[in-house]
């Protein structure tokens, strides 16, 4: 990996203690490395209370170090010039879509983060019309945001955050609370953005979505138990079934056919992968091509 340009968001050794007024300290990092790419989609999994959140909050300021460091396209997060350089270039998306608007129509909503950073109105509106046509809810601009779906509510949050122009974006569970239909065209976004070179960090419970990630890293009581490819984690069943983790279900499926005797090749990972290959698989046992 030497040969890559330097980290846009470089982890080191980072430790977060919550010191709750009452009751004890709670450790919930301890260590943790981590590097975020240009244009790298990072999943981020491992059981509740494992750390995902509070990695997540450390990668725009919103928490700085124990112990540790974070530094964001050069800038250290304990820096407290730095802050609103580093939220601009890291957005973040949370689980409920109510949360996160306020304005009476969409484009306000999608305007408001830009207004903050007291950018000139006409580059406020050239940004959010760019925004806007990126998520494709142009035609709902005018949209006041609680009659839409969950799906478009989190469409509406993620234009929010781009009309900013951050580096990397982070999604703390985003889809969690959407039926599969609104789940699918937030993913589809997202990973449209991670091709236009959008750096991305996904936290998710799905491991469908983890699936799709370059690189999947495993937190369990805030450090990082596991990380490589998806095929790579995915394979790794004794550490997942230990922190109650499981592959996804294609990957068992998957499992199940070769050990039945089905010739496949190894790390599939998605439905239209492993359909591939088992009908390759049939072609050849029939003597086709
Ligand atoms: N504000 C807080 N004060 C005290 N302890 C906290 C606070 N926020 C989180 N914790 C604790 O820190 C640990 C890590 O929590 P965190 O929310 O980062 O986990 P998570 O992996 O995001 O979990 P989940 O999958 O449930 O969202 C847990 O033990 C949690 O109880
Ligand atoms: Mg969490």
């Amino acid at each position: 990996m030497s040969d890559r340009a330097p980290a846009l968001i470089r982890v080191r050794g980072l430790s977060h203690t919550y010191e709750p007024g009452a009751g004890e300290p709670v450790p919930a990092l301890r260590g943790v490395d981590l590097d975020v790419h240009r244009g790298e989609c990072i999943a981020l999994i491992g059981g509740n209370g494992s750390g995902k959140s509070t990695l997540a909050k450390h990668l725009n300021a919103l928490l700085l170090p124990t112990a540790g460091e974070v530094i964001v396209d050069g800038l250290d997060t304990r820096d407290r010039d730095a802050v609103w350089a580093v939220r601009q270039r890291v957005g973040m998306i949370f689980e409920h879509p109510d949360d996160q608007l306020i304005a009476a129509v969409v484009e306000e909503d999608v305007a408001f983060g830009c207004e903050n950073l007291g950018l000139p109105p006409t580059e406020i509106r050239s940004r959010v019309d760019e925004a806007l046509r990126t998520v494709g809810l142009e035609a709902l601009r005018r949209r006041p945001p609680h009659l839409l779906s969950g799906g478009q509510k989190q469409r509406v949050a993620i234009a929010g955050v781009l009309a900013m122009r951050p580096r990397c974006l982070v999604l703390d569970e985003a889809t969690s609370m959407l039926d599969p239909a609104g789940q699918r065209e937030v993913m589809e976004t997202v990973l449209r953005l991670r091709d236009e070179g959008l750096a991305l960090v996904l936290i998710t419970h799905s491991m469908e979505e983890a699936a799709l990630a370059d690189r999947v890293v495993v937190l369990a009581g805030g450090t990082v138990a596991l990380s490589g490819t998806p095929s790579d984690v995915f394979a790794r069943d004794d550490v997942l079934r230990r922190l109650r983790l499981e592959a996804p279900p294609i990957v068992a499926l998957a499992r199940g056919l070769a050990a039945a005797g089905v010739p496949l090749p190894p790390g599939l990972l998605t439905a239209p992968q492993l359909a591939d290959a088992v009908a390759a698989a049939y072609r050849r046992g029939r003597g086709g091509a």
